[in-house]
């Protein structure tokens, strides 16, 4: 079976502190996989450059068997229509409303909020946001800002979705409701996931599992 996220011989320093160090990654169809690791490990990294939104030093990065845009339009758009992220710090638009929020990157992509609303409004029951979408980020709790990023992630129903879990949230029942709501997101629409976590209790639940220690795995 080919790979959807193909990643080759990824290196990447910052000065003399090697990050990634020939690091291979595979993604496939549908597989729900979990990458763990002490902090400083290199986690945020290798999903940052997964995402598109960082560089390797040296190595080489498919998708669906095709190279990565390496910058300009062409990734940004590639970025905006393949790859969901849900990452540390969820960057939502505090001057938008939750529902806005999820719009967005459809909006990016071209297409007119009556075109999507449809699926925001689905994407917004599933994920138990349907009577806070008139609130702004800073009105909502941590877990609704979780999920108003999971919605916006899968807004325009991308084939993987990237998840780097906060380090220090190692709250049990903030775990389950991610690796649950990842989990729904997958069997419904179909997505690919990589999560980043601390939590044993949600590693332990995927596909496949990836312990990454100074940039290697293990
Ligand atoms: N922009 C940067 N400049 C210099 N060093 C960096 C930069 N970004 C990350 N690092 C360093 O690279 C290493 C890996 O960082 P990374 O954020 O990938 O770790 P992590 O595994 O995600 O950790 P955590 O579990 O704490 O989120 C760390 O030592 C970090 O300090
Ligand atoms: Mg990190």
């Amino acid at each position: 079976m080919k790979p959807l996220i193909q990643a080759k011989h990824l290196c990447k320093s910052y000065g003399t502190l090697k990050v990634l160090q020939n690091l291979d990654f595979e993604l496939f169809e549908s597989e729900f996989v979990a990458i763990t690791g002490a902090s400083g490990s290199g986690k945020s990294t290798l999903m940052h450059v997964l995402a598109g939104l960082d560089q390797a030093d040296s190595g080489q990065l498919f998708f669906d068997g095709t190279a990565y845009p390496t910058h300009g339009s062409a990734l940004d758009q590639f970025r905006n229509q393949q790859l969901g992220l849900v990452f540390q710090f969820h960057h939502l638009m505090p001057e938008l409303t939750a529902f806005e929020n999820i719009l967005l990157p459809a909006l990016i992509a071209g297409r007119t909020a009556s075109e999507v609303e449809p699926f925001a409004r689905e994407l917004a029951e599933r994920l138990d946001l349907a009577d806070r979408l008139k609130h702004r980020p800073d009105a909502l709790s941590g877990g609704e800002q979780q999920r108003v990023a999971i919605a916006r992630a899968l807004i325009n129903r991308p084939k993987v979705v990237l998840a780097d879990e906060p380090s220090g949230n190692l709250d049990r029942t903030r775990s389950e409701e991610l690796y649950a709501l990842l989990a729904d997101a997958r069997t419904t629409w179909n997505v690919s996931v990589v999560v980043v976590t601390h939590s044993d209790w949600l590693a332990a639940r995927a596909d496949r599992r990836l312990h990454l220690q100074d940039g290697a795995w293990t």
